[in-house]
């Protein structure tokens, strides 16, 4: 049987997905990215899971990268297929319908910087590294780093650390927007748990749409990106969640959403 580098634990509603090599720093190799597909898989058929938590296993690392001992197979006629396996992945996270928070505890370098990019909102711990080193290895990120970092970011601070493989800590990924929040060292899972449950709390129909709109109305014009957002508040206003959502305010008690 197949080493199992990835587990998945629900509590409450939350899945929790954990790469969890620490040997390895939890470097993706390919059965850590080919359980994290199926992992995903599943959850997308878990109607149960109302959001998501990524983190990294042991107190080191959240992820440090692409498995470099497998660098040496690839080849350059190869390369695009074995960056697209990844870049799929990713997108499946990025495009996960409900929420997905990246609870970073460590090492967050190359691929693991790009795991932590297709999450909606990352929370890292005070002792978090973050870093895109491929160039030491004379390549590029290829598991959309090059292209979700400077959206993120910005792409003169995105090639400075591509470039120079500039090392940022978590203070700094706060400043410049990398992460959302950062929480004391070990405290990473549990303040994304407080946050996914304060989301859970809201209209799920309507937690998807925004997702949907933020997503999705950042690759297109301005007034493209404003017909979607017209579109999503359809689905919003056509749901049960919104009479509910009005009604409870009017009767000045708590919402009970149903997610339809
Ligand atoms: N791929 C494969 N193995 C990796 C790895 C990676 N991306 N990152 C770490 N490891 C392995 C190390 O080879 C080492 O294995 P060993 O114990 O069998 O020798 C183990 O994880 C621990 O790493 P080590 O380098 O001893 O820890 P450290 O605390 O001294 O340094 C890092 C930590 C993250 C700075 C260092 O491991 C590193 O630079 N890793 C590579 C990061 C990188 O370039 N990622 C992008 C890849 S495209």
């Amino acid at each position: 049987m197949e080493k199992e580098y990835v587990r998945c634990q629900i509590e409450e509603g939350i899945a929790i997905v954990t790469i969890d090599n620490p040997a390895s720093l939890n470097a993706l190799n390919t059965p850590t990215l080919n359980q994290l597909d199926q992992i995903f898989d599943k959850l997308a058929g878990s109607p149960e899971v109302k959001g998501v938590i990524i983190t990294g296993g042991g107190e080191k690392s959240f992820v440090a990268g692409a498995d470099i001992s497998e660098f040496l197979q690839v080849k350059g006629n190869t390369a695009a297929a074995f960056m697209a396996r990844g870049q799929r992945i990713f997108d499946k996270i990025e495009t996960f319908d409900r929420p997905v928070i990246a609870a970073i505890n460590g090492f967050t370098l190359g691929g693991g910087n790009e795991l932590a990019m297709s999450c909606d909102i990352r929370i890292a711990a005070e002792n978090a590294t973050f870093g895109q080193p491929e160039v030491n290895l004379g390549v590029i990120p290829g598991y959309g780093g090059t292209q979700r970092l400077p959206r993120l970011i910005g792409p003169g601070k995105a090639k400075e650390i591509i470039f120079a493989d500039e090392r940022i800590n978590a203070q700094e990924a706060l400043r410049i927007g990398l992460v959302e929040r950062v929480v004391p060292k070990g405290q990473a899972v549990e303040e994304s748990k407080k946050l996914l449950k304060k989301i859970m709390s809201k209209g799920p129909v309507a937690i998807k749409m925004a997702k949907k709109a933020i997503n999705e109305g950042r690759e297109m014009s301005l007034r493209g990106s404003l017909d979607l957002e017209g579109y999503c508040q359809g689905v919003c206003f056509g749901s049960e969640d919104k009479d509910e959502g009005a009604k409870a305010f009017l009767e000045k008690r708590p919402a009970k959403f149903k997610g339809k």
